[in-house]
């Protein structure tokens, strides 16, 4: 079989390893994959900035959608980001000239997946994104191939690096949420913007993606519930560790009865949870199927290398011949779940409450939760306050979240209450 022929859209970190590696490990590739895979073209914004890799002899097209309608290669990658505009140009132009795509653009799959996995099929033509879910773990090779033989009932994890960073160092260190991000931002491991990572849509992106190659469901980020991380503080995570949990921003999607419940929100898991001692930039996914039981992939969820890696096994896959349907079933098979809504939930609360220290305070808010007929567990108050207001800290039996919230919209009124109540859910994974 002659070369396989590549161009690159995007020469920014992840672009240029993706060359680097292509080029340096032509012939390790070339043995795996039994034929040679080529770099013909590529395109970028600067031509003379030095990214470290040789591309003489390589295509030049100042304008990727272009270079992915006209390059005189069989696979385009997309690796620009970004949920519409050039991107999505270059995707659509690529399927269109009948070139298959590889992609780490998990915005622009969230949003525009099924039409887009639609018109790939159509075209007989790969849509690979290995790299846009949890950047170096293969979880959409063992969502869509290892895991074939099953139905596949929960997929969650940990999502997002940036997110899991700024908690563990808060765990760390008790400094609060703010001053966290400002050093992350500083080092270099959040973005300068941090919305898409600390507000959980990033991660959110992500899920919608797992949701649909997991359950062979169209890809529906509308349905995802989505927190972010900016309310916790660092007497939540202190709590949370005299509870026996640590608090994560997890990704939670689940394939139940009424239908599917895609969530992302910080939650407190166990101390004896796999997914509680993944620290740090690191992600992980727990994949939970009838035949094989739980899985648990623990990785590096980005950066060049990582993210490189899976962008090259997509191309390696195309090389040996293999067009999957994008999403697990061919889209014209995808169904359109029904969405369970975050007021369905049924688990357990742990609830922070800023309160006057004076008598009768508990007795109000236990009156509240009574009311929505929410059981407390148990109630924790550490010292007395020269301020005046001290934290108190419920956990309460598992509850309906509608229940949960009527309360907490009751305890928030009350005058004793000083402050929003904090609320976060407890996953016994
Ligand atoms: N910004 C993401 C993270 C990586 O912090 O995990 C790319 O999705």
């Amino acid at each position: 079989m002659g070369p396989l022929r590549v161009a690159i859209g995007g020469l920014g970190t992840v672009g240029a390893a993706v060359a680097d590696i292509l080029i340096s490990r032509k012939d390790l590739i070339a043995a795996r994959c039994g034929r040679q895979i080529d770099v013909v073209a590529v395109s970028a914004r600067d031509r003379s900035y030095d990214r470290g890799v040789d591309l003489s002899g390589v295509e030049w097209f100042d304008d990727a959608a272009e270079m992915a309608a006209y390059a005189d290669a069989n696979v385009i990658l997309e690796l620009i980001g970004g949920e519409d505009g050039i991107a999505k140009a270059v995707c659509e132009n690529a399927i269109g000239a009948g070139r298959h795509v590889v992609t780490a653009n998990k915005a622009l799959l969230a949003m525009h997946g099924t039409p887009l996995a639609q018109a790939a099929e159509r075209a007989n033509v790969a849509v690979g994104y290995e790299a846009a879910v949890a950047g170096g773990i293969p979880i959409i090779k063992a969502l869509r191939e290892g895991f074939a033989g099953n139905g596949i009932f929960s997929v969650h994890g940990i999502l997002n690096g940036t997110c899991n960073y700024i908690l563990t160092t808060m765990r760390e260190t008790g400094r609060d949420f703010d001053d966290v991000l400002s050093e992350a931002q500083e080092l270099g491991y959040a973005e300068a913007d941090p919305t898409f990572d600390v507000d959980g849509i990033d991660a959110a992106h992500k899920l919608a993606l797992l949701a649909g190659v997991a359950f062979g469901t169209e890809v529906n980020f509308g349905a995802v519930h989505v927190e972010g991380i900016r309310h916790i503080s660092a007497d939540d995570i202190l709590f949370a560790e005299e509870l026996g949990y640590r608090i994560k921003l997890l990704g939670i999607a689940n394939r139940t009865d009424p239908g599917v419940e895609q969530r992302v929100y910080p939650c407190m898991v166990p101390m004896d949870a796999p997914l509680a001692h993944v620290e740090g930039v690191f992600n992980a996914v727990v994949a939970e199927g009838d035949a094989v039981g739980t899985s648990v992939l623990q990785g590096a969820g980005a950066g060049a290398g990582p993210t490189a890696s899976a962008v090259i096994s997509d191309i390696v896959d195309i090389a040996r011949g293999m067009v999957l349907p994008v999403f697990s079933v061919p889209a014209s098979k995808l169904t359109r779940a029904q969405t369970v809504p975050i007021g369905s939930r049924a688990g357990p609360y742990y609830v922070r409450l800023t309160v006057l220290d004076r008598p009768g305070v508990i007795a109000d808010v236990s009156a509240a939760l009574r009311e929505e007929e929410v059981s407390v567990e148990a109630l924790l108050q550490r010292g007395r306050s020269e301020k005046g207001s001290v934290p108190v800290v419920l956990t309460l039996h598992e509850t309906v979240e509608a229940n949960m919230q009527r309360a907490l919209a009751r305890i928030a009124e009350l005058d004793t209450v000083v402050e929003p109540p904090c609320m976060i859910r407890i996953e016994n994974l």
